[in-house]
C-alpha cells in the first residue's frame, strides 16, 4: 500500500513499511490521489538506480586512497549510460558498489526501489541474480568448463536443468558469434573469445540492469560494434538499462548519456549521440 510520495525522489513511493518502490506515473496517481495536485513531482522516465553521496576509500592514514568521493547520480530505464574518465578515477569501484559487490563507506544505492545497503548477504545475492548482470574486466570464467557450460551458469543458479540451460546458452553464443566454440574448454579460447563468452553469460539471465566494465579492451572494432549494436537493439528497452565504463571512443556513438568521472568525483554529464 502506497502511503506517501517522495517529491525529491520523483518516481519513488514509500510503502507503509518504509520500503521505496518504483512506480510509474499512472500507479502513483492511482495509489496517492493527492499527487494529482503536484504533477510536477513526477518525471516521465523511471529510475533504475539512484546513487546518493557514495564514498569509498581503501586503507587508513597515510596510505588512504579515496576511490569514490561523494558521487550522486541516477540511471534511467531505457538508457545506455557511459562512464568515461582517466584510469584510477574510481569507475570500477563505483560499478562494484552500485552492483552490490562492494559496500561503500558512505552513501546509499537504491536499485529498483530497494536500498541494497539494507539487504543481508543472502538477500543481496538473490536480488543481484535476478536484477543485475555485471561483466568486469576480469571475466571470472571457469577455465575447465566448456564455453556453453560457462554461459549456462546463471540459469543453473536459478535451478534450471543443465539440458535446458545449455540450449539457452547456445542461443546466446550464436549472438556473440561463438556457436562453433560451444563445446570447447574455455581455457583454450583466445582472450577476445573469452570476453565474448563473458558477454553471453551476462546477457543470458536477461537482467534489467546490465553493467559492462571496459568491454572493448581486447576486442577488435567490428566485434565491439556488433555486440553493442545487439545490446542497443535487443537488450535495451523501457524495462532495462545498460551502464558501460569505457575509454574507447569507437563506441561513444552508442551512448544515450555520458557521465565523466575523475579523482572519484563526477565532473559532468553530456548527451550522447543516440
Ligand atoms: N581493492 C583496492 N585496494 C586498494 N586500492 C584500491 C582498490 N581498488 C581500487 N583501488 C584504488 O582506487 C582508485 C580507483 O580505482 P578504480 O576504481 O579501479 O579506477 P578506474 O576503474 O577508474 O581505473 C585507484 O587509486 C586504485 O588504486
Ligand atoms: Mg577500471
Amino acid at each position: 500500500m502506497l502511503t506517501d510520495f517522495d517529491i525529491k525522489n520523483n518516481n519513488w513511493a514509500k510503502t507503509s513499511d518504509g520500503e521505496n518502490v518504483l512506480c510509474n506515473q499512472a500507479d502513483a496517481y492511482a495509489a496517492v490521489p493527492q499527487l494529482a495536485l503536484r504533477p510536477i513531482a513526477i518525471q516521465a522516465r523511471n529510475i533504475a538506480i539512484q546513487a546518493r553521496n557514495i564514498a569509498k576509500w581503501f586503507g587508513e592514514g597515510n596510505t588512504r586512497t579515496v576511490a569514490v568521493d561523494g558521487a550522486s547520480f541516477d540511471i534511467y530505464f531505457g538508457e545506455m549510460l557511459f562512464i568515461v574518465g582517466p584510469s584510477g578515477g574510481g569507475k570500477t569501484t563505483l560499478l562494484r558498489i552500485i552492483s552490490g559487490k562492494m559496500r561503500p563507506n558512505e552513501g546509499e544505492v537504491i536499485v529498483l526501489g530497494k536500498n541494497i545497503g539494507c539487504l543481508d548477504k543472502d538477500d543481496l545475492a538473490h536480488f543481484r541474480l535476478s536484477t543485475i548482470a555485471v561483466l568486469f574486466q576480469d571475466y571470472h570464467l571457469l577455465p575447465r568448463l566448456t564455453t556453453a557450460e560457462n554461459v549456462a551458469i546463471p540459469w543453473i543458479l536459478k535451478k534450471s536443468s543443465w539440458r535446458r540451460a545449455l540450449v539457452e546458452a547456445k542461443k546466446y553464443l550464436s549472438i556473440v558469434g561463438l556457436e562453433d566454440r560451444a563445446d570447447i574448454v574455455v581455457a583454450k579460447l583466445s582472450h577476445g573469445e573469452q570476453q565474448r563468452v563473458a558477454i553471453a553469460r551476462a546477457m543470458i539471465s536477461q537482467p534489467s540492469i546490465l553493467i559492462l566494465d571496459e568491454p572493448t579492451l581486447s576486442l577488435d572494432g567490428d566485434a565491439v560494434r556488433k555486440i553493442l549494436a545487439f545490446i542497443h537493439g535487443k537488450i535495451l528497452n523501457e524495462k532495462t538499462c545498460v551502464l558501460i565504463v569505457t575509454r574507447d571512443a569507437r563506441i561513444f556513438e552508442f551512448a544515450d548519456r555520458i557521465m565523466y568521472m575523475e579523482d572519484g568525483k563526477i565532473t559532468g554529464f553530456c548527451k550522447g549521440m543516440k
